[in-house]
């Protein structure tokens, strides 16, 4: 039988309402928990893999990231995710210096607190890496000595309930990476039109009920707009049922949650952005977590590993003007058995690694 346990436990409250406070959500005075800190036993027994975890974020594939990237003894490299701070731990040990860069404030001041012993050889901001160049830009860095990019959400973000991820900890639907843009999930689940919602659980959640999901929540918002995850994850899950481990709902809050960040938009940008300013020979690993993720990296090395064009029609094959990269890894390179088991979150990680040749 399942052990009952409650929904969010003390440490877990304290650790919401530090985030808020720090994020100026609520003010210093003594207010009464919010509804959504409710405890709800039945619900955090459901999810396999999200078991209370003191450490912000496990990191994945790290040997292999070091192995493949290949840092030099003090050349910078950009973490463009830097998350819980782990690779960039790891680089710095290597010898690397290292610009961290997370769109999330929380996981900045988490770094910048945790790593402050390297000192100067390591810079830590707040940004999107889709925005690394002006990053670069500002502090006077034209070239760097590799690239990392962990692709997705942290174990911190996921169960912190007032970001709003969880399907499992009731909180606001939110799921904003970076609390200062404006959309979040509640407005997509509240105003996006019918065919649009099918749209969006269909391509980014691969979810084979998507209209079935969609019109549940079309008809259900008209007597009360959706604020909170619960509720949502319930409707679903009244919906379509229980099948297998995973709870019926993950697919919708992952597309919910890359849409609320436009991670695909991000994700094309940053590779364009960021190859641009690799050193020769330097390298870039990509860490991935979804199909269409990993589509467009393994397509974005592809075409720009390609030193020559041809088509039909044309006359004679044609020089690539993307030409700048050869391929380190033509095929994912995966965690081990034992990474797997002893960190499930790691299962659908593929590390994608390419060199800079100009
Ligand atoms: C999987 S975690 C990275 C974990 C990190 N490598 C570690 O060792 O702890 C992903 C992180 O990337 C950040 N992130 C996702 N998309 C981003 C983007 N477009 N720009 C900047 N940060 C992003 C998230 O806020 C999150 O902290």
């Amino acid at each position: 039988m399942r052990s009952k346990r409650p929904l969010i436990s003390m440490s877990q409250v304290q650790l919401v309402y530090k985030s808020m406070f720090s994020q100026n959500v609520i003010s210093a005075v003594w207010c009464e928990p919010p509804a959504w800190l409710a405890l709800n036993a039945r619900a955090a027994d459901d999810e396999a893999d999200s078991t209370e975890d003191p450490v912000y974020h496990r990191p994945v594939l790290q040997p292999e990231v070091l192995r493949l990237l290949k840092p030099k003894s003090g050349s910078l490299i950009v973490d463009a995710t830097c998350g819980g701070g782990g690779h960039t731990e790891a680089l710095l040990e290597s010898g690397a210096d290292v610009l961290a860069l997370d769109q999330d404030p929380d996981a900045v001041q988490h770094v910048t607190e945790q790593l402050a012993h390297f000192g100067r050889r390591v810079i830590v901001r707040q940004a999107n890496f889709r925005h690394a160049g002006c990053v670069l830009d500002e502090l006077g860095i034209r070239t760097v000595g590799g690239i990392l990019l962990d692709l997705g959400v942290s174990s911190r973000q996921l169960e912190n309930a007032a970001r709003g991820f969880s399907f499992v900890r009731n909180g606001p639907l939110d799921m904003r990476m970076d609390p200062t843009t404006s959309l979040t999930a509640a407005t997509i689940v509240n105003q996006y039109s019918e065919e649009q919602l099918t749209q969006l659980f269909r391509e980014l959640g691969e979810e084979p009920a998507a209209r079935r999901i969609a019109s549940l929540i079309v008809k259900m918002r008209k007597t009360s707009p959706f604020r909170e995850t619960l509720p949502l994850a319930r409707a679903i899950e009244k919906l379509i049922g229980r099948h297998g481990r995973q709870h019926p709902a993950t697919q919708v809050f992952q597309a919910l949650r890359m849409e609320v960040n436009d991670e695909l938009g991000a994700l094309e940008q940053g590779l364009r952005v960021l190859v641009a300013r690799l050193a020769p020979g330097a390298r870039i690993a990509v860490i991935s977590f979804h199909s269409l993720e990993d589509r467009i990296v393994k397509n974005f090395f592809r075409d720009h590993a390609r030193e020559w064009l041809d088509k039909p029609e044309w006359p004679a094959p044609q020089h690539n003007p993307d030409y700048d990269l050869k391929l380190v890894t033509p095929k994912p390179t995966e965690p081990s058995d034992d990474e797997q088991r002893a960190n499930p979150r790691s299962r659908s990680a593929k590390l994608r690694v390419a060199e800079k040749i100009k």
